[in-house]
């Protein structure tokens, strides 16, 4: 008589399976050197993607949205299940998935709201960082304030230091260590971090010290270009690359390049 498979063998398959995936995707992170982009590693930049609409997104489409328009990226979200997914199944308890699932129905402003007060879609809605300001004296006032006077505290020529080197411009001060050291394959990689964050900080006190660094900062990259002339822009050689195209050790030009010219 045939009998149909025990509980604990259709366990023993599911946990092989897990093991069989674990491993994938352990080979898949241990590959140091290739030409393909790196996947999305952001959770939220992977949910994001997965609920744009239109044709599958690349790595490089929500970090062009997110610049070109100056704005935080947001989730567009247009399908439930999608949504739904978004949170760890084990960590909702049916009351829980019950509220996310009503959250997101009111953010759509797609009926179901639970506040009947509360008109479709006026629950929450974009604002510009120019648009907000934080409550002088308050907690979170005061975290901006730190972060705006480390901003400050940065010195334009040393940031911008390996790039003159690198464009055959005479370079003042002293190169910033670390990632940015001069014998670092990384560097370059700070001063995206630092364009970025000087252009939401800008936008968020319209500090006119800031403001001026920050132009110092891209007038500086500006000159090294126009030095370089044929468009290349990077604080380390364009032979990195070519290192990368080889599979011979080198470290993330591609990565570096993007977080300094998007
Ligand atoms: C910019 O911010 C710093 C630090 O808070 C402040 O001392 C300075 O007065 C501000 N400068 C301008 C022009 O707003």
């Amino acid at each position: 008589m045939a009998r149909a498979p025990s509980m604990p063998a259709a366990t023993a398959v599911g946990i092989v399976v897990v093991m069989l995936l674990a491993a994938g995707f352990r080979g898949a992170e241990g590959k140091s050197c290739t030409n393909a982009f790196p996947g999305l590693t952001s959770h939220t930049e992977r949910a994001a993607a997965q609920l744009r609409p239109g044709p599958p997104a690349t790595v490089l489409q929500p970090i062009i949205h997110h610049h070109r328009h100056g704005r935080e990226q947001h989730l567009t979200p247009t399908d439930e299940s999608t949504w739904m997914s978004l949170m760890p199944r084990r960590a909702l308890r049916r009351e829980e998935a019950f509220d996310w699932l009503m959250l997101y129905r009111e953010l759509r402003g797609g009926g179901g709201s639970a506040r009947p007060g509360v008109a479709a879609g006026a629950f929450l809605s974009e604002a510009s960082l120019h648009d907000v300001r934080l409550e002088p004296g308050s907690m979170y006032w005061r975290a901006q304030q730190t972060n705006l006077e480390y901003l400050l505290l940065l010195d334009v020529d040393r940031l911008v230091w390996s790039f003159r080197k690198q464009a055959g411009l005479t370079a003042p001060g002293t190169p910033y260590g670390g990632w940015e050291g001069p014998g670092i394959q990384l560097r370059g990689h700070f001063v995206g971090h630092y364009l970025s964050a000087t252009a939401k900080m800008w936008a968020s006190t319209h500090n006119d010290t800031l403001n001026a660094k920050m132009s110092s900062v891209v007038d500086a990259l500006y000159d090294c270009q126009k030095k370089m002339g044929t468009g290349y822009l990077s604080a380390f050689p364009s032979d990195f690359f070519d290192c990368l195209e080889a599979i011979k050790s080198v470290w993330a030009p591609y990565y570096t390049i993007h977080k300094v010219n998007w």
